[in-house]
C-alpha cells in the first residue's frame, strides 16, 4: 500500500503555550485508540479554525508497545521503549507512554480546549499518566534563566534533522520524539554565581553568546550535546522545551522535547549527559535537574494517522470482536455529558 508522506507539523515556531499529554491505552482498547488517532486532525480543525491566530497544532507520537498492538510489522526501525540510563550520579528514568499528544499554539486557551476534547474521547479506555502545561518565559528563557532553543537548526537543515528518509522507506516522512520531564532545584542553582551557571550551560546568561570552545567546560550542557558524525558534521535535533511549574508546590521544571530522524542521535546525547564521554564527564546541569519521566515515540505521517492501516501481524487482529476494555473513569472529575467545560451556564447538573 502506498501511503501519503505528508509529515505532521513537527516544525513550528517556538511555542508560546504547550500542553504535553502522555497516555497509556488499556487492554482491548485498540479500536478506540485507532479511531481517535484518525480523528485528531479533525479535532484540531474544530478547535483551531475558530482562532486562526492561535496556530493550534497537535503532534501525535506512538510508543513501541502500542505500535505492536495496533500495527505489528513492519515497524519503524528505531522504535523501542525508552532505554533508562544509570550514570554514576544521575539516572534517566524510563516511564510508561503509549501515545504522546504535543499541543502547541500561541495561547493556552485553545491548547486547553483541545486537550479537553481529547480527554473526553479517551474517557473509559485510556489513562493520562502525565499532563504538563508549559508556558513561554521571558526572552525564550528556561527556569534556570538561560535562553533555550538558540541553536535549533532552521529551514531545510531542520527538515533533514527530523525527517525519516530512504533509510527506512516504509516510514519516510515520519519522525521520532523523545520527552523527559525535568525538575530543577532552583535554590541550589541560585547559590551558584552567574559565572558558575554559565560554565554549566556553556553560554553567557544575559547575552546568550556561546562561550568559545577553548574556554568552555567539557561537562557544560552545550559541550556534551555537541556531537558529530565520523566526517565531523554536527548531528542535530529540533527541541521545543517548555518551562512549567507551581510556585506553591515549589516545582520548577523544564519539559524537554526533542524531535529527530533517528532516536540514535538523541540517545547519544543522553548517553553523554548521564554517563559521560568519557564516563564521569556527565552534564553539569543534572546536578540541579532531575529527570522524572522519559518516553520515546514514533511520529507517523499525517496521512498515516488519518488513514489507519490494518494490523499486519501480532496478537491483536484488526477485525473481529475484541473483549470490552475496562471503562472505569480515567480522571478524578467526571466529564459532563453535554460536552461542555462545565463552566457557568453551560453546566447542566442538578435542578438547574
Ligand atoms: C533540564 C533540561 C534541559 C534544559 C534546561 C536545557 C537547556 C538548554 C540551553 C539553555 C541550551 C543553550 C541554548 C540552545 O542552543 O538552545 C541548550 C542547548 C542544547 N540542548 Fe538542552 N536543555 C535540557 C535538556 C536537554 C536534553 C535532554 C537534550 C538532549 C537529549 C538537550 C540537547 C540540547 C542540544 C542539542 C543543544 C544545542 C547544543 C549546541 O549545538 O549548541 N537538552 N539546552
Amino acid at each position: 500500500m502506498t501511503r501519503p508522506t505528508r509529515s505532521q507539523t513537527v516544525l513550528a515556531p517556538p511555542a508560546k503555550a504547550a500542553i504535553f499529554l502522555v497516555v497509556t491505552v488499556r487492554p482491548s482498547a485498540e479500536n478506540d485508540i485507532r479511531e481517535l488517532l484518525g480523528d485528531v486532525s479533525g479535532l484540531v480543525r474544530a478547535v483551531g479554525f475558530r482562532v486562526p491566530d492561535a496556530d493550534l497544532n497537535c503532534v501525535v507520537g506512538i510508543g513501541a508497545q502500542l505500535w505492536e498492538r495496533l500495527y505489528g510489522s513492519p515497524r519503524p526501525a528505531g522504535l523501542h521503549p525508552f532505554r533508562a540510563l544509570e550514570g554514576e550520579r544521575h539516572t534517566a528514568v524510563s516511564t510508561p507512554g503509549d501515545v504522546l499528544f504535543h499541543l502547541r499554539g500561541t495561547q493556552l486557551d485553545v491548547c486547553f480546549e483541545l486537550a479537553y476534547q481529547i480527554s473526553r474521547r479517551l474517557s473509559g479506555w485510556a489513562d493520562i499518566v502525565d499532563e504538563v502545561h508549559g508556558f513561554k518565559f521571558f526572552d525564550e528563557r528556561d527556569l534556570l534563566g538561560f535562553v533555550d532553543g538558540t541553536e535549533n537548526p532552521e529551514g531545510i537543515a531542520a527538515v533533514d534533522a527530523v525527517t525519516i528518509g530512504d533509510e527506512d522507506a516504509e516510514f519516510a516522512g515520519g519522525s521520532y520524539v523523545l520527552v523527559q520531564k525535568y525538575l530543577h532545584d532552583l535554590d541550589a542553582w541560585n547559590t551558584l554565581s552567574v559565572e558558575e551557571q554559565e560554565r554549566a550551560i556553556g553560554r553567557e546568561k544575559l547575552t546568550d553568546i556561546e562561550i568559545p570552545d577553548e574556554l568552555k567546560a567539557p561537562n557544560s550542557h552545550v559541550s556534551v550535546n555537541t556531537i558529530t558524525d565520523p566526517d565531523g558534521t554536527q548531528l542535530q535535533i529540533v527541541r521545543d522545551n517548555m518551562p512549567f511549574g507551581s510556585v506553591s508546590a515549589g516545582e520548577f521544571g523544564t519539559y524537554y522535547i526533542g524531535y529527530a530522524a533517528t532516536p540514535d542521535v538523541i540517545e547519544r546525547m543522553l548517553q553523554r549527559m548521564f554517563i559521560g564521554e568519557p564516563p564521569g564527564n556527565y552534564d553539569r546541569i543534572l546536578d540541579f535537574s532531575t529527570a522524572v519521566t522519559g518516553s520515546l515515540f514514533y511520529v507517523p505521517t499525517a496521512g498515516f494517522l488519518d488513514d489507519q492501516p490494518p494490523h499486519s501481524s501480532g496478537d491483536q487482529p484488526d477485525s473481529g470482536e475484541p473483549p470490552e476494555p475496562d471503562r472505569s473513569p480515567n480522571t478524578s472529575s467526571d466529564n459532563p455529558s453535554d460536552g461542555s467545560l462545565a463552566i457557568g451556564s453551560l453546566r447542566r447538573t442538578g435542578t438547574s
